[in-house]
Parts: structure tokens; sequence; C-alpha cells
């Protein structure tokens, strides 16, 4: 038996999943996003220059894909989509901005798997390219925690945000950081040590706990911004209020990509155990440089983990307005002899739109009505050689057991009422 790869699941029912697909396109759009697809294989250095090398995902999480040609450049599976949304736009031409887009499929990260931790997962990403308005980051945040609240019902989860400030900001906080750093080397961990020389920010990403005790006590960007930074972080905050959207401030939240400036969220619940954010995002106003634009592009954008929300979403399904599947119908040649006028009628009531199906196994008419009512046949169709030789069905109800003698003639308009 060969199994799936570990970290990856197989969905056998997928309506739930389609529903949460179906809303977010329908909302999103309602929000004048367009969808778009990107690839899922990209190259390697893509990721490198825009998540940043000293990042877990670029460091331990990629899938390289090996290629049979040596000259093709290094090529992986996407392990997130803004890079890849950035660099579409960049390189199919001028697009009208503010471009607003989303997307959604598979990612993929080596990650050490656990509850709402895949290697293949899934994410709906959406992104506005092309705006550096706070009052734009003000209503994207308040769009998501909207449809979270009021279009699929969630109701434990919280909202934290941080801001990173502009790239000045970040080059002086990151040395009064590496001087906090400095003097509790003896705490931290090796991993630390390094990043502290190579990419300070990324201490904070650290899961150890000796580390994360200590960067409780340590200093907060938000509290050494700029005069410009510092007020359109106050400004946020206010919008925010104004619309009455609840958040918390998280000093210590850097999101693990290095592309972030100013604004940075997640959206968090408790009832997902340690892999808590289903939904994360921020400014990324310096990517389109990093990946080679002549040009920045301020934006501002999310993804929302699709099993993650799931697994929230399972618990409230029944207030969700899930579309049931149409009535089955299904159809039953007693014997091969009936096959053939069988296949006639299904044919007669898919070509009306009727949801139908044959059973054309079984040992007996008996094992074959128990296998329509697994299916949840509300109707049999049942033909035998009686109803072959007369020109009509026995109509057996399902749900209450009636049967009746009917003419093939007046099917359709029985079962369309
Ligand atoms: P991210 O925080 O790495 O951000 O991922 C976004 C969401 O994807 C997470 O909050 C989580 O729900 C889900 N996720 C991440 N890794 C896994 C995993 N291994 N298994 C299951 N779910 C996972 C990004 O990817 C950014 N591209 C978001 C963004 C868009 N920022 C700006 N625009």
């Amino acid at each position: 038996m060969i199994s799936r790869i570990k970290g990856t699941q197989d969905f056998l029912d997928l309506r739930l999943f389609n529903f949460l697909i179906d809303s977010t396109k329908k909302y999103l759009q309602s929000f004048n996003f367009i969808e778009i697809a990107t690839t899922i294989i990209e190259p390697l250095e893509l990721f490198k220059r825009s998540l940043g090398v000293e990042t877990d995902v670029i460091t331990k999480e990629m899938y390289v894909v090996q290629s049979t040609s040596e000259t093709e450049d290094r090529i992986c599976l996407r392990p997130e989509a803004t890079a890849s949304i950035m660099r579409a736009f960049i390189e199919n031409g001028a697009q009208t901005t503010p471009w607003k887009v989303f997307s959604w499929g598979p990612m993929f990260r080596h990650e050490r798997p656990q509850k709402g931790r895949y290697r293949q997962f899934h994410q709906i990403t959406m992104e506005i390219i092309g705006s550096q308005s706070t009052a734009q980051d003000v209503y994207f945040i308040t769009m998501l925690d909207r449809f979270f609240h009021e279009r699929v019902s969630l109701i434990n989860y919280a909202l934290l945000i941080n801001f990173l400030g502009c790239s000045e900001d970040r080059a002086a906080f990151k040395k009064i950081l590496h001087e906090f750093l400095e003097k509790h080397t003896a705490q931290i961990c090796e991993n630390c040590m390094r990043r502290k020389e190579t990419n300070i920010m990324r201490v904070f990403d650290c899961k150890v706990p000796t580390c994360q005790e200590l960067y409780r006590s340590a200093p907060h960007i938000a509290d050494n911004l700029c005069g410009t930074c510092s007020a359109e972080w106050e400004q946020i905050k206010t919008m925010l209020e104004q619309l009455s959207v609840t958040f918390s401030y998280a000093p210590s939240l850097v999101r693990g990509l290095d592309y972030y400036s100013k604004t940075v969220f997640e959206f968090v619940s408790t009832e997902l155990g340690a892999q808590n954010a289903f939904c994360g995002g921020g400014r990324y106003d310096q990517l389109a440089q990093l990946i080679g634009a002549r040009t920045d592009q301020p934006s501002i954008g999310a993804a929302i983990g699709i099993e993650r929300i799931l697994l929230l979403l399972e618990k409230v399904q029944n207030k969700l307005p899930i579309t049931t599947l149409p009535s089955l119908h299904v159809i039953i040649p007693v014997f091969k002899e009936q096959q053939m006028l069988a296949l006639l009628i299904a044919d007669e009531l898919h070509a009306q739109n009727i949801a139908t199906e044959i059973l054309l196994e079984g040992d007996s008419l008996k094992s074959m009505l128990r296998k329509a009512n697994k299916l949840g046949a509300q109707n049999c169709i049942i033909i035998g050689e009686e109803e072959q030789k007369t020109h009509t069905v026995k109509l057996k109800n399902m749900t209450t057991g009636q049967e009746e003698q009917i003419a093939q003639a007046a099917l359709i308009k029985k079962l369309k009422n």
C-alpha cells in the first residue's frame, strides 16, 4: 500500500470547503477584487529574495523540485502566494492600481505536521497592490473582520495588530534590539545568537520558551516610530475603533516573513491550539523592489489558512447557509435486460436537470434498494420485466415506502412535481 505523503490530507467531503471558497469569492468580488491564478511552481530565487533568507520558510521548509534539465533555474513549490502575485503584477505589465486581486490554492511548506499544520495546505490570498493610504489598511482589515464575524459566523477569535514602521524605523530599531540582546546573550538560543547578527527581527519567530520569555521584555518597535509612522499607527487604531472593529495590540507580532512593513495583523482563535492563526497579513511596501521592479508598490494583503478556518467552521456549520444537494432519484434495472431502457430513461432525466443515478450492479432488487437508501435516494425508479413490457416504471418513495406504477412518459412530470 502506498500512503499519502506525511503532512498532507485527502478531502473526501468538500461541502464546507466549497462553501468557504464560494462565500469568499462572492464577498471579495463585492469589494471589487478580481480572481486570478498564478503558477504553483516558481523560481526558488523569488521566495529567497522576498521572504528573506533567514526566515524559517526559506531555511527549513522549501520544497525544491528536482528538474532533469541542468540549465533550468532552481524551481520550488510555492510556500505562499504574495510573492507570486507581485511577480505576476510586475511581469504582466501595467495594471490599473490599486490592483485588487485574490487567488486560492495549495501551498507547500516542509513543517512538522500537527493539528492545523500541514505540508500541503490551502490559502485564499487577497492583495491590494499600489495603494499607500492608511485608510486602505483599515478598509481591508475591517473587510476581513466583517467576513469572519458576519458571513461565516465565527465568534471566538481575536484580531492582533502591530506596526513595524518604515525601513528607517526598522533600521533604527534593530540597533536598539541589538543592544538589548547583547545584554542577555546568556539567555538566548544558538539560533537567535546567529539571527542577532544576520536578521535580528527574526528572533521574534523563535519557538524556544526561554527566548520567548525574554522577548516579552524586549523593546517594542511601535514605541520607536518616526513622526509620520507614529501618526499613521495612531490613525489606524482610531479608525478601527470608530468602525467598532475589536483588536489587540501585539507588540512582538512580526509575522514570519521579511517583506512586511508598517501594519501587520493576525486573526487567531484559542480553539485552534498551538497553530492559532487562521488568517495573517500586512503591508509590504518594498516587496516590488525586492523582486526586481524599478519602483516600489505600496501594498497590503492577507491569506486565510483554509484548513484552519475549516476547523473553526465545522463547529458552526449548522448556522451556515450551505446549499444542500438536489434530491436524488435512483433508477434500478432489475435485470441486465432492462439496463438499456434504464440508460434511455436516465438520459431523458439528465436532459431535464433531474439528479439521477442508475444502479448497474447488485445481486437482487432488495440489495439494490438498500444501496439506493444509502445514497439518500428520494425515489427509486424500478424497471423489471413487467415494467419493460408495459412501458411503465414502479416509483418507490423512499421516505414513505409508498409505491405506484406510472407510465414512463409521465415520469418527468411526476418527478418535477
Ligand atoms: P502566513 O502567515 O505564512 O502568511 O500564512 C497565512 C495563513 O496560512 C496562516 O495564518 C495559517 O492560517 C495558514 N498556514 C500557514 N502555514 C500553514 C501550514 N503549514 N498548514 C496549514 N495552514 C498554514 C502568508 O502566507 C502571507 N502570504 C500572507 C499575506 C498575504 N501577507 C500579505 N499578503
